[in-house]
Formats: C-alpha cells, sequence, structure tokens
C-alpha cells in the first residue's frame, strides 16, 4: 500500500512508535546534524514520539525512508526535524511527512508552522520555500555557535481539505 506522487508511489505516512527511535536518531545524525554534536539521540526522540503535544511522522518500506517531528504549541507548531535517506529524494516523500503534519496542526487551530533551518542548506530551503515557508529571521551561530540558523514560517487558513479526503496533496494510488 502506498501513495501515488506524480511518477512515484511512495509509503504511507504513519505515526513512529518506540521502536523507530534508533532508525529516527541515526537519520537524525547522520543527514541533519552532521558536523554538529549529535543532540536528537535515541532518548530524545523517544521523548518525542511519547509527548502527547508532538507527533511523529514516519514512511517505512522495510527500512526507514523518511521521519519529521512536530510539536503542537498554543498558537503555533514548530518542524523540529525532517529527514529523507538520499536515495528516497524527489520523490514527494519530504512533501507527504510535512503535509500530514500541517494537516494535524490545521485540525488544531494553529495559526503558523515555524522551523529554523541551517544556513549552509540551500536544498532545504528550496523545499521549504516551495511549501509556502517565508525567511522571517536569521540568527547568527544558533547552530552550537558555529552555524546560523534561517527561522522559516508558514502561515495556516483556517480552510481545511474536505473532510474523509485526508490531505489534499495525498492521493491514494
Ligand atoms: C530537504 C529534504 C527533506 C527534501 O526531501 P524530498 O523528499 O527529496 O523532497 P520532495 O521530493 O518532497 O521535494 C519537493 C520539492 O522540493 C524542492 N526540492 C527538494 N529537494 C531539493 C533540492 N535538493 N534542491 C532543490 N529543490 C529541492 C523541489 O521543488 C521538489 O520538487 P521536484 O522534485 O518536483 O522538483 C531532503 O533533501 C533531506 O532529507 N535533506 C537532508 C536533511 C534536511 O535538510 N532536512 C531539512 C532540514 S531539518
Amino acid at each position: 500500500m502506498g501513495y501515488r506522487y506524480g511518477m512515484h508511489v511512495v509509503p504511507d505516512i504513519t505515526l513512529a512508535t518506540a521502536q523507530d527511535a534508533a532508525d529516527i536518531a541515526a537519520m537524525s545524525r547522520d543527514f541533519i546534524e552532521q558536523g554538529l554534536g549529535w543532540s536528537w539521540t535515541v532518548a530524545r526522540v523517544l521523548r518525542a514520539i511519547k509527548d502527547r503535544a508532538s507527533n511523529v511522522a514516519i514512511a517505512r518500506a522495510g527500512q526507514l525512508e523518511a521521519f519529521g517531528i512536530m510539536h503542537y504549541g498554543d498558537d503555533a507548531a514548530h518542524l523540529a526535524l525532517l529527514a529523507v535517506r538520499p536515495a528516497s529524494r524527489r520523490k514527494g516523500l519530504a512533501t507527504q511527512i510535512v503535509g500530514w503534519l500541517e494537516l494535524s496542526a490545521r485540525v488544531a487551530g494553529l495559526e503558523h508552522i515555524r522551523l529554523e533551518l541551517r544556513s549552509d542548506n540551500p536544498q532545504a530551503l528550496a523545499f521549504y520555500t516551495g511549501l509556502g515557508f517565508t525567511q522571517i529571521a536569521r540568527v547568527s551561530g544558533y547552530y552550537q555557535g558555529a552555524i546560523d540558523a534561517l527561522q522559516l514560517e508558514k502561515r495556516l487558513s483556517s480552510q481545511l481539505p474536505p473532510a474523509g479526503g485526508g490531505s489534499a496533496i495525498i492521493k491514494p494510488a
């Protein structure tokens, strides 16, 4: 079972369980925190999986292909982490994961999604810009004093996709 995204069929998005924590932490270390200390350890990912104010969304096709972690506050959601395994990129997986997490933020009535992004990551900036995020600030030395962060925000309209249809970007294969 999966979903069609253009030419690609991508795996279903589901909520992570404790069994996914080690794979998520390893992907964060290898694909997001490279060159920095490893802050998203297995224990920290496990806390996010168990946290009622957070969703950890994953896509598995046997191995873990992609994941995203979003925290939901009173007014805004915060996208804390997002990564796709290199061989599975440009197939719409990150778009699906962010759409899934964003739908929860809309249903909760939140007004914004915010995130921080390494300033040395133009690929991710292009990805988020395409999803409607705009830069609101640059924070010098945000990542361990070494790398600046770009703060991005997306304003959410109150309009929800049709009931039963899931996210508008998800089409059953
Ligand atoms: C950024 C990242 C999450 C994108 O994942 P992805 O599954 O490849 O993204 P999608 O396939 O949904 O891309 C959707 C669109 O975003 C844009 N985009 C995605 N990756 C891009 C890249 N490397 N360069 C330019 N544009 C890009 C494109 O417009 C793309 O549409 P297209 O493929 O039809 O041209 C992935 O490259 C990744 O995991 N990078 C390492 C970790 C990271 O940077 N995480 C984000 C910061 S925490």
